[in-house]
């Protein structure tokens, strides 16, 4: 059972001729609005990559907020951690260019007001993963990781957007999942001299702090670290559309195969599929994978390797 403590918005995606620079309208022919939130997506991700999956999480009481919950709902999220704030849905407003870069403003209304206390004891223990990223208050987040270690739930933090960790928090995490630019801010707030390349370090990295650390690289593909061992996989070669959600799709698939006991270069693998494939269509739910198609295409993808 996969326990997802997290964001859920609504997305305005437009498709720009280019990027705009400070100041500078650009025009673009079209645009979707579709749910969003890492959190949401992680669930839909984790979900749809074949777990069973609860999402605990804050919404107002507003048009957005019914289409982010009716959004779960279809996709066989068990939505009732979900409560309404005060405050409006959350909602990001989303550039993508013609070669797939974004930018991306959040608003994060409702989700200010997620509390952790709202994923309940007698949810969490051997058996149960909870899985949480940035975009809610980050107390919540480290109290709610707390709890949950010590319950002998296994915690999964996906790092973004990037946020300094309290080091006593750190003992707290099972796996730690950043991007390449997450992953050297938080190094560098441990103590490494910037611009040291957390690729390198992320065995050392692991070990030290007793978890699993991942990496995601881009069309680098990914990398994965336990206190004993280091697997790398190549990333899909892929035409991308819209990669707003890939690494949504990366978390909610790795730790969907983490719960049901797949070894690290089984998730890793899988992950990565699952990462190529949201990018192919415009929106960050829109394109996630499901089991079966993550198994189908994995058939004809990098393997992870030993490093
Ligand atoms: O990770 C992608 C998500 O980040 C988008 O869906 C947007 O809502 C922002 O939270
Ligand atoms: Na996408």
């Amino acid at each position: 059972m996969i326990l997802v403590f997290g964001s859920l918005n609504m997305d305005l995606a437009l498709s720009v001729e280019r990027l705009p620079k400070p100041g500078e309208t650009v025009l673009g022919p079209s645009y979707v609005l579709t749910p969003g939130g890492k959190g949401a997506n992680q669930a839909v991700a984790a979900a749809r990559a074949g777990a069973e999956t609860r999402m605990i999480g804050t919404i107002g009481d507003d048009e957005f907020g019914r289409m982010a919950l009716a959004s779960l709902q279809r996709q066989g999220v068990d939505v009732g951690g979900i409560g309404k704030g005060t405050k409006p849905t959350g909602c990001a407003a989303i550039l993508v260019s013609p070669q797939a870069e974004n930018q991306i403003g959040v608003a994060s209304g409702a989700n200010l007001e997620a509390k952790g206390d709202n994923v309940h004891n007698d949810r969490l223990g051997p058996g149960s993963t909870v899985l949480m990223q940035m975009e809610v208050p980050e107390a919540e987040v480290w109290a709610l990781a707390k709890r949950a270690k010590a319950r002998g739930a296994r915690v999964v933090l996906n790092l973004a957007p990037v946020r300094p960790v309290p080091p006593a928090s750190l003992k707290d995490l099972d796996v730690l999942i950043c991007n390449e630019h997450e992953a050297s801010v938080l190094i560098t707030s441990l103590g490494a001299p910037a611009g040291r390349d957390p690729n390198q370090m992320i065995g050392a990295l692991a070990k030290a702090l007793g978890l699993t650390f991942v990496i995601t690289l881009g069309a680098k593909g990914a990398i994965a670290a336990t206190p004993t061992e280091v697997w790398m996989v190549d990333a899909l070669q892929i035409k991308p559309v819209d990669t707003t959600g890939a690494g949504d799709a990366f978390c909610g698939a790795f730790t969907a195969a983490l719960d049901r006991r797949t070894p690290i270069q089984g998730a890793l693998e899988r992950a990565n599929v699952a990462g190529a494939l949201a990018c192919m269509a415009l929106g960050a739910q829109e394109a996630l994978p499901r089991r079966q198609t993550i198994e189908e295409k994995l058939l004809s993808s990098p393997r992870a390797f030993r490093l």
